[in-house]
């Protein structure tokens, strides 16, 4: 049979023949440029033959069917003639391949994404493997882009519509159990043997139609007016999650109403045009840069190659609180034991009754079954001594946050755990260094920073002590990735990185309250921005007096620049704590938010009015730019060594809009000489050395840009 390069063609006997797709060199298999021109002449010379009644298409590759396009083609498109053409040569080779005269069957016992699932809809059958591994799904939309290799067409014509919407516009990915349950694949087989199992499928199979999931309603629902209002809830819930950022479901919506019906080929050439479009979008190019950039995260262990992570398989855990529940959960989701140790079983019970809430709503959501649910929860165990620590490779600490606590816990636990232990705390803004100057073995003590909610929060910073070993930072990073996070190595210093940053902003919001801006305003210009929340509401929710808490600990560390507006205390002073007591910047009722406080003006009456006037882009700039000020500083530094870390951390960290590319790339946008210029125009305007351009940030500007 012929001879590719991507690919190998084998006789399977009975007519049949296996295409299995094998990128040299690679371990994955990806469309790129040369596997797509290929894949159309292996089309002609399929078409040709006469001999043929099936073919199996396999991968060589473990783990991985076809893992989607090549993100560095699509990045390059920069015009959308490029983009169009790019896309209708992927597009034709797979619609070449559907109308191949023979029974085609896609046997999908990997990752099958993005390209890759589109060359399994465009075979006449699909076959799963119930391996873990198996992911299927069309991710296009979180890269600011839709399919374009024909899954925007042809998904909806073979699944119902609400299921095709609901897979492209969130980009999901299911395992093949789901995806048989869901309609798109025709049968699910045991890993083992796979290929074997698919082939003898396959023929025995052959000739009969494809599993149709379609009920009555489903056919109903399709139907004028039906159809209106299943497109007309998929927007307002497109909407609702995005606030109109994203190009990319908006027009996935207009594309698959537009595109209902119509015959195939124009279809394409509509969903090519769609394409394009998106493609040369800036939101695109970011959304990219940004998945790119934390897949080279996972590559990583945070030192370098030359140094081996430990092994964890147990871990122990001090304090049961807020963090420490959702931590005990994190380990005992990927099925590591962990035994929580706090000083109260009031406390204990607290943590389990924390991971059993966020395991009940894996439950509810059918994610988990009963036994499964069980079975995690028996992954954690309490005590109030330290019991059972000795066999722990690591002890994450979640205490009170202070210094002599941390100390005198970390010196205490030394007496109980192996010398190889290491030992991270979840401290917020306490010094690794100084806590590891009581430890015995200082070189197993590091920093693991979960961000709150632990069960929703993707960000980990790990944080190297001055004498934090290269093994422990390779340890905590491995480990961070184990659980499911994405980590960033941050050297040792006031608030780290993430909530270094973030201060200036909050401080800010609380001088333009003091300043005579409203809160409703403060915070509608932020969400604006795309932040998920204002910052008075943060401020609510993490605890108004924890903020000027934190607040005072930085000023000292930092400060001029780092200056509180004295609003803050008068708040606190009032009895506001934010959501904890019901009354902050917004009044809380169970647990609800009903509206904002407007007795609150009684007490802040002093305000002046110096900000008022500012436009709502100036207020942004205002609470923005003030962060990229710090986190100048904070790269020269070194507190971390790139600004796709900075980026990486403060999109996962507190929510900076993706679709901007993270706090780095907004300033590059801006402008970094702008943002120079407008701070100093602030401080010339009242605000003083607390909000000037720092000569770090003038050396960028001077450069020209963080990128
Ligand atoms: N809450 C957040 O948003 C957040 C976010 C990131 C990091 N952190 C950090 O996590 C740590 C814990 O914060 P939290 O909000 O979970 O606090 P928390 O008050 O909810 O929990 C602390 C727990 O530690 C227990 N404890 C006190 N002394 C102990 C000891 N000697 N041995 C064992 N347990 C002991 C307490 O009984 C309590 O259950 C702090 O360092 C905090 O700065 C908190």
């Amino acid at each position: 049979m012929g001879t590719y390069t991507n690919y190998k063609l084998l006789d399977r006997g009975d007519g049949w023949a296996e295409l299995c797709f094998d990128q040299p060199d690679s371990k994955a298999n990806i469309f790129n440029e040369s596997a797509i021109r290929e894949l159309d002449v292996v089309c002609q010379d399929l078409a040709a033959r006469r001999d043929l009644k099936g073919l199996l298409v396999t991968s060589a590759k473990s783990d991985i069917f076809i893992a989607g396009a090549d993100l560095n083609l699509i990045k390059g498109l920069d015009t959308i003639d490029k983009a169009l053409a790019g896309c209708t040569a992927g597009q034709q080779a797979i619609h070449k391949f559907a109308k191949l005269p023979f029974e085609t069957v896609a046997a999908i016992g990997g990752a099958c994404l993005g390209g890759g699932f589109e060359l399994a809809l465009a075979c006449k059958k699909r076959l799963a493997s119930d391996a873990k591994s198996v992911k299927i799904g069309l991710p296009e939309v979180m890269l600011g882009i839709l399919p374009g290799f024909g899954g925007s067409v042809r998904l909806p014509r073979l699944v119902p519509l609400p299921t095709a919407l609901d897979m492209i516009l969130t980009g999901k990915q299911v395992d093949g159990v789901r995806a048989y349950k869901m309609g798109m694949v025709d049968a699910y087989l045991p890993n083992q043997d796979f290929n074997s199992r698919a082939l003898a499928w396959a023929k025995a199979n052959a000739g009969k139609p494809g599993r149709r999931v379609h009920t009555f309603m489903n056919k109903v629902m399709e139907k004028v007016p039906f159809r209106g209002i299943v497109f007309s809830q998929a927007r307002k819930q497109v909407m609702k999650n995005t606030k109109g950022k994203y190009p990319a479901p908006l027009k996935i919506l207009d594309l698959l109403a537009e595109i209902h019906g119509v015959d195939v080929e124009e279809a394409l050439r509509r969903e090519a045009k769609a394409f394009a479009v998106l493609a040369v979008t800036p939101v695109s190019k970011r959304l990219i840069e940004l998945f790119q950039l934390s897949e080279s995260v996972k590559k990583t262990n945070g030192v370098g190659p030359e140094v081996r992570a430990l092994r964890v398989e147990r871990a122990g855990l001090l304090g049961a609180g807020v963090m420490g529940g959702g931590i005990a959960w994190a380990f005992a989701n990927k099925d590591i034991p962990v035994r929580m140790k706090d000083i109260k079983w009031e406390s204990v019970n607290l943590g389990f009754q924390q991971a059993a809430e966020n395991f009940g709503f894996a439950l509810k959501k059918k994610k988990l079954t009963k036994n499964q649910y069980m079975g995690k929860m028996g992954m954690i165990s309490g005590t109030l001594d330290y019991s059972g620590f000795r066999n722990a490779d690591v002890v994450v600490e979640a205490v009170v946050e202070n210094m002599d606590v941390k100390k005198k816990v970390l010196a205490e636990t030394e007496n109980f755990i192996s010398d190889a232990c290491i030992y991270a705390s979840n401290t917020s803004s306490l010094s690794i260094t100084e806590m590891a100057s009581v430890a015995k073995r200082p070189e197993n003590v590091g920093g693991l920073h979960f961000f709150n909610p632990v069960s929703r929060m993707p960000l980990v910073e790990v944080i190297a002590g001055e004498k934090t070993s290269k093994e422990t930072v390779a340890t905590l990073f491995e480990l961070a990735k184990k659980l499911g996070k994405t980590p960033i190595v941050v050297k040792d210093g006031p608030g780290f990185l993430v909530n270094r940053l973030l201060l200036p902003y909050m401080n800010e919001a609380m001088f333009l309250f003091e300043e005579g801006v409203s809160v409703e305003r403060i915070d509608r210009v932020m969400k604006d921005f795309g932040m998920p929340m204002g910052p008075m509401r943060l401020v609510d929710e993490v605890g108004i007096d924890v903020g000027a808490k934190v607040s005072k600990i930085l000023h000292q560390a930092f400060g001029v620049r780092a200056q509180a507006s004295p609003l803050a205390e008068v708040v606190v002073a009032s009895g506001r704590l934010g959501r904890k007591n019901g009354k902050g910047f917004y009044i809380y009722e169970n647990g609800k938010e009903v509206g904002l406080d407007d007795s609150l003006l009684e007490v802040v009456k002093g305000r002046n009015t110096r900000s008022v006037g500012l436009t709502d882009g100036e207020l942004i700039q205002r609470m923005t730019y003030p962060m990229i000020n710090e986190a100048a500083l904070a790269l020269a530094e070194q507190v971390v060594k790139t600004p796709g870390e900075v980026d990486l951390g403060m999109i996962m960290g507190t929510g900076f809009p993706p679709f901007r590319g993270g706090l780095l790339r907004f300033a590059d946008n801006e402008g970094v000489k702008r943002v120079a210029e407008t701070l100093d125009r602030f401080a010339g305007a009242g605000a003083g050395e607390r909000l000037k351009a720092n000569a770090a940030l003038l050396e960028v500007a001077r450069k020209g840009s963080f990128y």
